[in-house]
């Protein structure tokens, strides 16, 4: 039987476990990226490790995401990721020269190879066949130390791809039609493999909209075969050499197949608060509008930008609105100042920004209160832009211009009758031929040790597990507790990523204000939480800071998926609990496990008792592989780690 071209480039890198769907493997990584505000820790704990190189092909670390220094702190971060970068081996990308999506891309991206990030839309370059996969901090170290990766292989999902995308329609339309048609849960699990003629028709930035924004499927990763496209966008980059073709066997089997005619398609838009809340860019026509924000790793490219600005170009900007235009990266940015666009957007009266992250998190721009934000970006969950109660609507960048020229959401094809604008197409540069200066590479590094600032902690460390596990319900909490409950990621305390002493201060400070200095008090305690608890983020600080103030284990009648791996990552025993053991703990109660806890761990137990108050009594399940005993019995990952480098 035939391969698909994922199960060719995990077939190539498999170091452990067989290509069963649901199946646990382990994968060699060529590839790993971070991004600022997840990066410092990766590098803290890669110091915590005893490793002295990066062992990957490539590591690269990017600044993007908290670019604008508002306090030492950051600045401070970045500094030290230089250091690390410089220290360690990998090549660095100081602020302002763009999202690590977009510089990834331009530079290292390469066919064939595995890519790991700390950052959930590392799949972006998988529109140049990369398959590439965004993990938690933890992963990423050990994996740069020369660990594999270990992930649940995915099924293989054809999108099939026929006919060409109208005037007017974008790759934007593309992703949002799988959004509009697979929901944010539809590809947990999965990996979507794009092809037809279709996906033969789009260009390589084109690709990578669709790839980038798979993420919000809740994708694995998501992937096109390689061809002329990938040759000549490699080519344009000065980096044709790296090019190799890829595509699955014509007789490959896949777990399903979803079809597209680009043909059918019309420009969408995502409403107000999910990306999968899509309808017609008509059926939302007429909504006045404040503020437009062209950018993002989704749409930030040269290619994205170059629509709007032959769009506002002898236009102008409707006076009640803020358009504002960040480049994903300075590259794109440089080239569309070389080539007049910059200065024809000004004169249109967009405010034309630095390459950041920023906005996309809520750094900067913050839409005013009850108006509607315009963004060609690829989340618009409720208060991530900044202010609560937000509403922010997710668009191509045709989409987005149109309605900074009327004012309000207009359809583009309307909109071009009206004005008599000509559909912008997409349009590749012959060169790309942005400035590279600001990357530092490895091999010219300016730092050979660590500069850490007074904000650059430890890494906290704890002991093996031990045989007997007690103490207090410090919060029973309900369903589909997130994240960002657990550590905000608001710019205050975004701030902490690198100092989990202080971070740990927040600690589901959204929930309970009080939790943190409770759980100081008590020295030690438990976490009692309904259905989905963690979902959300891949952030490990979510795991590493409740281990900090002493919590042992966390009783939940379910844990979504990543979240769990990094409570195991993090020592912390997570036990699924049923709805009648959930609804007769209260906060407060004693909560005691009878078994012993390494002892049981160890031997592969599954069904654990727990006492409470002395009381009465229950079944807790631990649902683990054999891989995630072994690390919790270390007292996580990384003393695992530790423990196999050291032969012990
Ligand atoms: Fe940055 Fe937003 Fe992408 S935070 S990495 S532009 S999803």
């Amino acid at each position: 039987m035939g391969q698909t071209l994922t199960e060719k480039i995990l077939s190539d890198h498999l170091v452990e476990g067989d290509l069963t769907p649901g199946e646990e493997i382990g994968i060699e990584i060529d590839q790993v990226l971070m991004q600022d505000t997840t990066g410092t820790m990766v590098w803290l704990q890669f110091e915590a490790l005893d490793l002295d190189e990066a062992q990957t092909e490539l590591a690269a670390q990017y600044c993007d995401h908290q670019t604008y220094q508002f306090d030492f702190k950051n600045t401070d971060d970045h500094r030290f990721l230089r250091s690390a970068a410089g220290t360690y081996g990998a090549h660095f990308s100081r602020p302002g020269n763009g999202i690590c999506h977009n510089v990834h891309k331009e530079n290292f991206a390469a066919p064939g190879k595995t890519l790991l990030g700390s950052d959930s839309h590392t799949p972006t370059p998988g529109g140049l066949g990369q398959l590439a996969i965004g993990a938690g901090g933890l992963d990423i170290a050990v994996a740069m130390g020369g660990g594999a990766y270990y992930v649940e292989m995915p099924e293989v999902v054809n999108v099939r791809l026929e006919g060409e995308l109208p005037e007017w329609s974008s790759a934007k339309d593309v992703i949002l039609e799988m959004l509009r048609r697979e929901t944010v849960k539809g590809g947990v699990g999965k990996v979507f493999e794009y092809t037809g003629p279709g996906a033969e028709s789009l260009t390589v930035p084109e690709r990578t909209t669709i790839t980038n924004m798979g993420t919000e499927l809740g994708a694995t990763s998501s992937l096109f075969e390689t061809d002329e496209k990938t040759k000549d966008y490699l080519e344009r980059q000065g980096r044709g050499d790296e090019y190799i073709e890829l595509t699955a066997d014509d007789d490959a089997e896949y777990a399903d197949e979803i079809v597209i005619d680009l043909g059918d398609l019309e420009p969408l838009i995502a409403c107000p608060s999910m990306p999968d809340n899509v309808v017609p860019v008509r059926e939302v026509a007429g909504e006045k509008v404040e503020q437009v924000l062209v950018g993002s790793c989704t749409n930030g490219g040269y290619e994205d930008v170059l629509p709007a600005a032959k769009m506002v170009k002898d236009q102008e900007v409707a006076k009640h609105l803020e358009m504002i235009v960040a480049p994903g990266s300075k590259q794109a940015g440089e080239m569309l100042a070389r080539e007049g666009w910059t200065a024809e957007m000004m004169a249109a009266g967009v405010n034309v920004s630095e390459a950041t992250c920023g906005p996309c998190i809520g750094i900067g721009h913050v839409p005013a209160s009850d108006s509607v934000s315009l963004r060609t970006f690829n989340r618009n969950f409720e208060g991530r832009s900044g202010i609560e109660e937000d509403n922010v609507y997710l668009c191509s960048p045709q989409v987005a211009a149109a309605a900074a020229l009327k004012g309000e959401i207009v359809d583009p094809r309307d909109l071009a009758d009206e004005l008599g604008l000509d559909a912008p197409g997409v349009e590749l540069p012959d060169k790309y031929n942005g400035s590279k200066t600001d990357l530092i590479y490895a091999e010219d590094a300016i730092d050979d040790e660590l500069i850490k600032g007074p904000n650059i902690g430890e890494v906290p460390l704890q002991d093996p597990l031990g045989s007997h596990i007690s103490g207090e319900t410090l919060l029973k909490m309900e369903d589909n507790i997130t994240t960002d409950h657990i550590i905000p990621a608001t710019s205050d305390i975004l701030k902490f990523r690198s100092n989990i002493e202080r971070l740990s201060d927040f600690t589901l400070s959204r929930v309970d204000e009080t939790f943190a200095q409770r759980a100081k008090d008590a020295g030690t305690g438990v976490l009692v939480a309904g259905e989905n608890y963690g979902q959300g983020s891949s952030r490990e600080h979510a795991a590493m800071c409740p281990m900090y103030l002493g919590i042992e284990a966390v009783l939940a009648q379910s844990f979504a998926r990543i979240h769990k791996a990094n409570l195991f990552n993090f020592g912390i025993v997570p036990l699924a609990i049923d709805e009648e053991t959930y609804a007769k703990i209260e906060q407060g109660d004693d909560v005691e496990i009878v078994d012993d806890v390494a002892e049981a761990v160890e031997s592969g137990q599954e069904e654990f008792t727990i006492r409470v108050n002395d009381d009465w009594e229950a079944t807790a399940n631990l649902h683990a592989s054999e891989r995630e005993r072994r690390i919790l019995t270390a007292g996580g990952k990384l003393p695992l780690t530790k423990q196999q480098a050291e032969g012990g």
